[in-house]
């Protein structure tokens, strides 16, 4: 095993967990792959991929508030996401790496 710091400011999860309608699951109303392409796509045409990663993630436990988005290492939140909330993810993005 290596142990190593990361090489990203933030890394930007977005749950794209499915339980196929056996209880809510942030895969509900199918909004979870435009916010994954949305938030991709800007952060490569800011410049940012050398500081910001985006990756889809299962299970993040707030499944009753999905979608959900995080950011890490800052720890925050945003749930009940739709694709219309991505600028103002990005705007946080920003802040962040300053
Ligand atoms: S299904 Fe997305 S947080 Fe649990």
């Amino acid at each position: 095993m290596n142990r190593m710091s990361s090489p990203y400011r933030c890394h930007v999860f977005i749950c794209l967990n499915d339980r196929q309608g056996a209880r809510k699951a942030c895969a509900d109303g199918g909004q979870g792959p435009a916010i994954k392409d949305i938030l991709k796509e800007q952060v490569a045409a800011r410049g940012w991929k050398d500081r910001v990663r985006v990756s889809q993630s299962g299970c993040l436990g707030l499944c009753e508030r999905g979608p959900n988005v995080m950011i890490y290492p800052q720890g925050l939140w945003f749930s009940a996401v739709t694709p219309a909330d991505t600028n103002a993810i990005l705007d946080e993005v920003a802040r962040l790496i300053g």
